[in-house]
């Protein structure tokens, strides 16, 4: 196994999504000493709840609670302030929410829970966009909620790699870039994300975070996978 730390594998959240809990606790026990965050999603939490946060944490890595919440702001509230009380670090919730709720989602975070904003969702082509009746570009769109997300004081977004070096240039550091959409470590096939980057190109676009599942979870040898990714992050930074 790569010899720890990697500074660089610091930078990677590892999505956690199986239906299946001896998989989700080997994959904890297998990734969780190893890279800095642990994501925790909507498949994992509707199954076990708590627990699944709890199990992350044991190994030590922050913890990525992604909800992706979207509700009035007095509920939206409530149930940022239970995921502080997890001792989450990363919780999403989503732009359309509007400035009100993710004011009071920022109000009712813990001092450790970074709110991270989910603009478009990665599926949603321009086709979409128009039957949804939201004008312009997708383009725009995140850029504008991504500004919106600032101004409520939420911690970064989480956007496709291919935003990345627009949002990077008109929202700088400390605003975090948390990008999902990871290949070509050589390990997959063909799957359902389309809007995709390689880690070393993601990250010199100005990601903070990079979201990888199935190139990891799902190698033949899940441990090389990781050691080849360190080593090209390595390279990076
Ligand atoms: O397996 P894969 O590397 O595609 O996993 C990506 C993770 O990032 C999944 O947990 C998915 O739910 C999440 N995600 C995404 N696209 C978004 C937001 C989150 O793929 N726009």
């Amino acid at each position: 196994m790569y010899p720890l730390p990697s500074r660089s594998l610091d930078q990677v959240a590892v999505a956690l999504d199986t239906p299946d809990r001896e998989t989700f606790d080997r994959w904890c026990a297998l990734f969780g000493p190893r890279v800095g965050v642990l994501k925790v999603g909507l498949q994992a939490f509707v199954r076990w709840g708590p627990d699944a946060v709890a199990e992350a944490r044991r190994w030590g890595p922050r913890v990525f609670l992604d909800l992706k919440l979207h509700d009035i702001p007095n509920t939206v509230a409530g149930a940022v302030a239970a995921a502080g009380d997890l001792g989450v670090d990363y919780l999403t919730v989503h732009a359309a929410g509007g400035p009100s709720m993710l004011a009071a989602a920022r109000e009712a975070a813990a001092e450790r829970t970074k709110l991270l904003v989910v603009t478009l969702l990665t599926h949603l082509d321009q086709e979409s966009l128009a039957s949804l009746d939201l004008a312009g570009s997708s383009t725009d769109r995140v850029s504008r909620w991504t500004a919106m997300a600032r101004a409520e004081g939420c911690s970064g977004v989480v956007c496709s790699p291919l935003e990345l070096a627009r949002l990077r240039e008109q929202n700088p550091s400390p605003f975090l870039l948390v990008t999902p959409g990871i290949r070509g470590l050589g390990t997959t096939g063909e799957d359902d994300q389309r809007r995709t980057a390689d880690p070393e190109t993601a990250l010199r676009a100005g990601a903070d975070l990079l979201v990888i599942g199935r190139p990891l979870t799902r190698a033949p040898d899940p441990e090389a996978a990781l050691r080849t990714l360190a080593e090209t992050l390595d390279s990076v930074s």
